[in-house]
């Protein structure tokens, strides 16, 4: 199916959690992926994925399966991103939980996160729950 219908299918079913009707554009891709200079031995976190637009540029630079985690809440996306992307792993889950699901990857210690969550149209405390998350990975300072 192709990723647009994929992805406004998503939001028809779910429109505040999806909240956008399609993929993010080729443009917003590469400043979103800009900068991040993954090793073997870190993790690059996807939370919110889609229909992957962020993971096929992230895929040109991942070093190994080992380097990517991608959390998505929706299970059809989730199964799609699994045949689209063979390479890559994903968890089906809330991001509200990214530590732990994370550590249930057994993964290694994760450097970026490139998150593609829409705060905007999330209730205030879910995106609260999601930025405490994200703190839980970050280095002292
Ligand atoms: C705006 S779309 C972005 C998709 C993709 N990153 C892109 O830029 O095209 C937001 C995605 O976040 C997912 N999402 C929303 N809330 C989530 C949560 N709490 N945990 C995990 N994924 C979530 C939605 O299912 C949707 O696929």
């Amino acid at each position: 199916m192709h990723e647009n219908i994929q992805f406004f299918q998503a939001f028809l079913k779910n429109p505040l959690k999806v909240g956008a009707i399609a993929p993010s554009s080729g443009e917003l891709t590469q400043k979103m992926v800009d900068g991040i200079k993954p090793t073997v031995n870190s993790v690059i976190l996807e939370l919110g994925v889609g229909t992957g637009a962020f993971t096929k540029r992230i895929q040109e630079i991942t070093p190994n399966k080992d380097s990517y985690l991608g959390i998505e809440l929706d299970k059809d996306l989730i199964k799609s991103l699994r045949t689209k992307f063979p390479d890559m792993r994903f968890m089906c889950g809330n991001a509200c939980k990214s530590f732990a699901l994370h550590k249930r990857s057994k993964l290694g210690k994760v450097d970026y996160i490139v998150c593609g969550i829409p705060f905007v149209t999330l209730p205030n405390d879910v995106g609260d729950k999601i930025l405490l998350e994200i703190e839980k990975f970050m280095d002292q300072g």
